[in-house]
């Protein structure tokens, strides 16, 4: 055994764990129609992710706990949460960056609740069906007519940024459930139907702009936007979706897009 294998022994005993505590918005509606606050206290390395520190709980203390997430990678967007009071993706905020670690300490608890104006179901877990539906609505699909081209579809690359930046839409919900109109009325289409109905109403390919339009101008359709921008600071892809909602009202006025 070398000098070498004595120092990497060594190394890998150093600990940059800290102590942290998480405080988690827990329902289970078999066990009581109330939502309680658990604290959990945590060894964690602050370079890891809230979703890691989550993962720490349900395996190692309560499996109870219930959370989506599936990519770990901030692609499928399936575990936005409310973090600290703002709409963040667990896995792609790190502990470091929000629990003001002082001498090896988080010195304020990191709180951790589902995103808002959704159906909880359990603990984190929200109803995402009418956000889907949503979705759904605004027909999220290129709409041609005629018959099917023998080549590919061409576009031009000032025609492809048109719509670039709503292209990037996870579906994580994080603007939709951020936005006070919504929460005051959940039938608000809400921003992410709206940027993803950008997506093809700015694609030249596309046929169905007129139709999604007219769904948009519904009284719950892009009107009820009050430009409160929540939706933008909460999208964790860097979206401007007050801008992209702002093109569609445009568009409903111009009838040019
Ligand atoms: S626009 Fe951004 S915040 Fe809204 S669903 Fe898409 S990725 Fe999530
Ligand atoms: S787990 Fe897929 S975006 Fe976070």
């Amino acid at each position: 055994m070398g000098t070498g294998t004595l120092e990497k022994s060594e190394a890998a005993e150093v600990d940059y764990r800290v102590a942290v505590t998480f405080r988690i918005r827990r329902f289970n509606p078999e066990v009581s129609a109330e939502a309680t606050w658990q604290d959990f206290e945590l060894r964690i390395d602050p370079k890891e992710r809230v979703l890691d520190a989550l993962h720490q709980i349900k395996w190692e203390i309560d499996g109870t706990l219930t959370f989506r997430r599936s990519c770990a990678h901030g692609i499928c967007g399936s575990d936005a949460m409310r973090i600290n009071g703002k709409n963040r993706l667990a896995c792609k905020t790190l502990i470091k960056d929000i629990a003001e670690i002082k001498n090896g300490v988080g010195s304020k608890a990191i709180v951790v609740e589902p995103i808002k104006g959704m159906t909880v179901q359990k603990d984190l877990v929200v109803d995402m069906e009418p956000f889907f539906q949503a979705y759904r609505d605004v027909m999220p699909f290129l709409i041609t007519t005629g018959n099917e081209p023998t080549r590919e579809r061409r576009q031009s690359p000032e025609d492809r940024a048109r719509f670039d930046d709503t292209t990037k839409c996870i579906l994580c919900a994080a603007c939709t459930s951020s936005c006070p109109v919504f929460w005051s009325d959940g039938q608000y289409f809400g921003p992410a139907a709206i940027v993803n109905a950008h997506r093809f109403i700015f694609d030249s390919r596309d046929e169905g702009g007129e139709e999604r339009l007219e769904i948009l101008n519904d009284r719950d359709g892009v009107w009820r936007c009050r430009t409160v921008f929540n939706c933008t600071d909460a999208c964790p892809r860097g979206i401007e979706v007050t801008k992209a909602i702002q093109e569609v009202k445009q568009a409903l006025i111009t009838r040019r897009f």
